[in-house]
């Protein structure tokens, strides 16, 4: 019989969010005429921006034409629309991001996960506690942790712990890594990070030769103006950082799907025998050989994104998003529930209340107000006695949740 990657069956349960959907399935089995309100994964809502849809509706007429039409494109993505990104999320923030510095890919959980593809094993990685399960997930899936331990954690990696005492934004690890995984505006969290912070990062992966994978998927839910939205606005970051960005959550791409990776040309890895070499020629040739890059429709929906219709259409759904997080946030602070997050992110995380264990929180929610969150355990164990609801839904859902929430209290 064929042999399993075995690492997989180091893997603790099922991916959280097919988890939670098992749960609410089973739940709504037995519950049929209940109406659940899904404020649990991070999933987009809104209608698509209107001129997205219309340049992508154009593309397809395009490709229907014999002069227009489109096969293979470039693996790394169409130029124009690296152009666009390069200028508009970078160049204009004084940040050094050439076109061909970014990869246009269908994802960020897939190039955060493929990643390890180009990295080598005997890295010694660090992620918060919590954190995006995907980034540890495909650590054990590629065989760069150890088992499973009894307190949630993996052994072989490295957990940065975070808390309400360090805000949750971990502290600069005492020991040497070599991979660090940063996600600002958190998810779970909701917590952003300063300049000043992720200069003491970009320092610290200097001095030890450590690569930084800066996911900014939430950047655009920034709401001050001072913050950081890009790993690359900090000084020696070009050598040391990658980073992530989507569509997914500021244009509503999550079912469309475009994403890019940033790789500066100066960001170097070594080989075994300690030759230098740049992790950009690894990416491009692991994406020209595993990859056919995103359809030219969608990519240039993504275009349109830049477009000036395009950005004001953006900033609506992103400010339609934040209202809800700020009803969710003025609403359960009315309730007595201690929050975090939610200023700056789509997700506010809250301190389950009389000590309640993350699950049993879920199942009261699930059951009493019949409203689905995500238990905090989910990302990590030190997120157990928390837990996150996401401001992705409809407004009248959102203020639903919330009044079904508060006659619990
Ligand atoms: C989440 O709920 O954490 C997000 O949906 C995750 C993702 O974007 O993959």
């Amino acid at each position: 019989m064929v042999k399993v990657n075995g690492n997989y069956l180091k893997l603790k349960a099922g991916y959280l969010f097919p988890e939670i959907a098992r749960r609410v399935k089973a739940f709504s089995e037995v519950n049929p005429k209940v109406e659940l309100i899904r404020l649990g994964i991070g999933d987009v809502t809104e209608p698509l921006p209107e001129a997205c849809r219309e340049a992508m509706k154009a593309a397809v007429d395009e490709m229907g034409t014999l002069d227009g039409f489109r096969g293979y494109g470039p693996e790394q993505g169409y130029l124009w629309l690296r152009e666009a990104i390069a200028k508009n999320d970078f160049q204009a923030r004084g940040c050094e991001v050439s076109p061909d510095e970014v990869f246009v890919s269908d994802g960020s959980k897939c190039d955060s996960s493929n990643i390890l593809d180009v990295l080598g094993e005997g890295n010694r990685v660090a992620v918060t506690d919590p954190v995006y399960p995907v980034y540890v997930d495909t650590n054990v899936m590629a065989g760069r942790t150890g088992e499973a331990l009894q307190s949630g954690r993996y052994e072989g990696l490295s957990y940065l712990p975070l808390s309400s005492a360090n805000s949750f934004e971990a502290e600069i690890p005492d020991q040497k890594v070599d991979l660090i995984y940063l996600c600002f505006p958190n998810n779970p969290t909701g917590a952003v990070s300063t300049r000043e912070k992720l200069k003491e990062w970009v320092d610290y992966a200097l001095k030890n030769n450590a690569l930084i994978l800066f996911d900014a998927a939430y950047e655009a839910f920034i709401q001050d103006s001072q913050l950081p939205h890009s790993i690359y606005e900090i000084d020696g970051s070009r050598d040391c950082a990658i980073e992530f960005r989507s569509f997914s959550k500021n244009a509503g791409f999550t079912g469309v799907r475009c994403a890019f990776t940033v790789i500066p040309k100066t960001v170097k890895g070594k080989t075994s025998s300690g030759q230098e070499i740049s992790i950009w020629d690894l990416w491009n040739r692991r994406q020209s050989t595993k990859f056919n890059g995103v359809s030219y429709i969608v990519q240039r929906g993504a275009e349109a994104a830049y477009s000036p219709s395009g950005q004001a259409q953006i900033k609506g759904l992103v400010s339609f998003y934040m209202e809800n997080a700020s009803i969710i946030r003025r609403e359960l602070a009315h309730a007595g529930l201690t929050l975090f997050g939610g200023e700056h992110a789509p997700y506010v995380w809250i301190k389950t209340p009389d000590g309640m264990g993350s699950w049993d929180f879920f199942d009261h929610l699930l059951e009493k107000a019949n409203v689905v969150g995500t238990p905090g355990s989910g990302f990590g164990a030190a997120g157990e006695g928390y837990f996150r609801l996401s401001a992705f839904n409809s407004r009248f859902n959102v203020e639903k949740a919330m009044e079904r929430i508060v006659a619990l209290s």
